[in-house]
C-alpha cells in the first residue's frame, strides 16, 4: 500500500489519464505536441521554442494570443462577479454583448440566443428551427437537411445533418428525419480555383430534388457552413448560397447559416453572410467572439422566428432551451473587450485586404509533391495531398508534425488536407514563413 502522503502524488504515467479529443492518444504520448506559452502569433513549447501558429488555435484566435484587454477585461469580471445564473436572472454585460452582436450580423437578424461551443450553437439552431415552425401551426416540419461534407460539432443533431462519414459512422443512427445536399466541391472541375470557384451554383437546385421527395411541408430548416472549413476550406461556388436562399424562401424552409468558423472576420466581413449578400434566418457563432479566450457560442435569429415564439401567457417560458453556462459573466465579458478590438485594429477589414497575400502564398505551391488542389477565400487556405496508398490521413499527420517539430509551425490537418487560417494580425511576413514551413515540411516527406 502506498504511504497515505503519497496517495494522491500523481503517478510517473500521469499522461495516460487524458484522453485527448479528435488525436490519436496513443500515438501523441510517444511524442506529444505541448505548448505551455502564447503570445500574438506564437505558441511556446516547454523549452521555449517558438512555434508561429498558422491556425488561429482552433480557428478561434482572431486577433492574436494573450491579448492584454480581453484578459484585463476577464480578470476584472472574475473579481467582479464570477456567476450569475442563465435561467431567470441576467447580468447586464449579456444585454451589451446581445446589441453588440445584433449590431455586427445582417440586418433583421437582431435576438442573440448564447451557448458554450459551436456545436451547443448547432443543436440550438436547429431546435428552434423545429420549435419555430410548432409555434406557427407547422408542426409537420420534421426533417432538417444538410450537407456532405459539412461540419456541424459533434453533438447527435450536429453530427447527422453534418457529412462528415468517421464522425458519424461510429455512433448508430444518430437523428432520424435528416437528409444531404450533395458537397459542392468536385476537384475535376474546380481545381486550383483562387476563392469563390465560379463552376458549382448548380448545386443549391438539389434542395428542390429533396423538396421533390420529401415534399416542403415536412422540411424546417436546411443548415450549410457557408464556407465548409473543418473539411478542408471549400469555399462556396458563386452564386450558390444565393440560390440556396431562394429556394429556402420559395418553400417556407429556414436557411441556417453556421457561422462558427466563418464568423468575426475569417472571410473579411463580420460574417459570410455579409461577404456573400445572403441573410439566413439563424446564424450559429462561436470560437471567435472571445478570440477562444473563453468558451462561449450563440445563435442569432431573425425578428420573424424570434416573434413566433412570443406569443402565449406571458409568464410561460417561451423555449424550454438553455445551459447552466449561457451568457457566462467571464466569456460576456471577453466578447464586449473582443469585439472593441477587431473594431479598433480594423481586424476584419484587415482579413480582407491580407486575402491576396495569403492566396499568391498558397497558390505559389501548385507543382509541390503530392499537392493535387489549393483552395482560399478570407484569411483561410487549404492544400490537399495525395494519400499513402491504403492509409489515407498518414501524409496529413506527417505533415502536422514536421511542421510543429522542424518548421515551429502550428497547422490544421483534415485527413491529408492542410488547412492555414492564420490569426487576422498576421502580416506579409508570417504568411511567407508559414506558407515556407509547409513547403519544406511538404518537401521533407517526398
Ligand atoms: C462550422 C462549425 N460548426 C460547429 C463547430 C463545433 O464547434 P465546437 O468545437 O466549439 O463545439 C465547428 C468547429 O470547428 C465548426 O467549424
Amino acid at each position: 500500500m502506498l504511504p497515505a502522503q503519497k496517495a494522491h502524488e500523481p503517478l510517473p504515467n500521469a499522461a495516460d489519464a487524458y484522453w485527448l479529443p479528435f488525436t490519436p492518444n496513443r500515438h501523441f504520448r510517444k511524442d506529444p505536441r505541448l505548448v505551455v506559452r502564447a503570445e500574438g502569433m506564437y505558441y511556446f513549447d516547454p523549452a521555449g521554442r517558438r512555434v508561429l501558429d498558422a491556425a488561429s488555435g482552433l480557428w478561434c484566435t482572431n486577433a492574436g494570443h494573450t491579448r492584454r484587454p480581453i484578459i484585463e477585461a476577464i480578470q476584472r469580471q472574475a473579481a467582479e462577479m464570477d456567476y450569475a445564473p442563465a435561467f431567470q436572472f441576467a447580468h447586464p454585460k449579456v444585454f451589451e454583448l446581445a446589441a453588440r452582436l445584433a449590431g455586427l450580423a445582417p440586418k433583421g437578424l437582431d435576438h442573440v440566443f448564447f451557448v458554450n461551443s459551436g456545436s451547443e450553437s448547432v443543436e440550438t439552431a436547429l431546435k428552434i428551427a423545429l420549435a419555430y415552425h410548432r409555434a406557427r401551426g407547422d408542426a409537420g416540419r420534421v426533417r432538417l437537411i444538410g450537407r456532405e461534407r459539412g461540419y456541424h460539432g459533434v453533438g447527435f443533431a450536429g453530427i447527422a445533418v453534418g457529412g462528415i462519414v468517421t464522425n458519424r459512422k461510429f455512433f448508430g443512427t444518430l437523428v432520424a428525419g435528416v437528409d444531404h445536399l450533395p458537397t459542392t466541391y468536385d476537384r475535376a472541375k474546380q481545381a486550383f480555383s483562387r476563392g469563390e470557384p465560379e463552376w458549382g451554383a448548380h448545386l443549391a437546385d438539389e434542395l428542390e430534388r429533396l423538396v421533390a421527395l420529401h415534399d416542403a411541408s415536412t422540411i424546417a430548416a436546411v443548415i450549410v457552413e457557408p464556407m465548409a472549413g473543418s473539411t478542408g476550406v471549400i469555399p462556396p461556388p458563386q452564386g450558390y448560397l444565393q440560390r440556396l436562399r431562394s429556394i429556402c424562401d420559395k418553400h417556407g424552409i429556414l436557411l441556417i447559416f453556421d457561422e462558427v468558423i466563418t464568423g468575426f472576420g475569417r472571410l473579411g466581413a463580420p460574417f459570410a453572410a455579409e461577404r456573400y449578400g445572403v441573410t439566413p434566418d439563424l446564424i450559429t457563432f462561436a470560437k471567435g467572439v472571445t478570440n477562444g479566450a473563453v468558451p462561449m457560442g450563440g445563435v442569432i435569429a431573425s425578428r420573424g422566428v424570434y416573434e413566433a415564439f412570443m406569443t402565449g401567457p406571458e409568464h410561460v417560458i417561451e423555449l424550454f432551451h438553455g445551459y447552466t453556462y449561457s451568457g457566462h459573466p467571464l466569456a460576456c465579458a471577453a466578447a464586449l473587450a473582443t469585439l472593441d478590438l477587431y473594431r479598433d485594429e480594423g481586424l476584419f477589414e484587415r482579413a480582407g485586404s491580407m486575402e491576396k497575400v495569403l492566396e499568391d502564398a498558397v497558390h505559389a505551391l501548385k507543382g509541390a509533391p503530392f499537392v493535387l488542389d489549393i483552395r482560399n477565400v478570407g484569411m483561410a487556405a487549404a492544400i490537399d495531398l495525395e494519400p499513402i496508398a491504403g492509409m489515407p490521413g498518414k501524409r496529413g499527420y506527417e505533415l502536422l508534425q514536421r511542421a510543429f517539430f522542424d518548421q515551429n509551425l502550428m497547422i490544421r490537418i483534415a485527413g491529408d488536407t492542410i488547412a492555414i487560417a492564420p490569426p487576422l494580425i498576421a502580416g506579409e511576413d508570417e504568411i511567407a514563413i508559414a506558407v515556407g514551413g509547409v513547403r519544406k515540411a511538404i518537401d521533407a516527406t517526398a
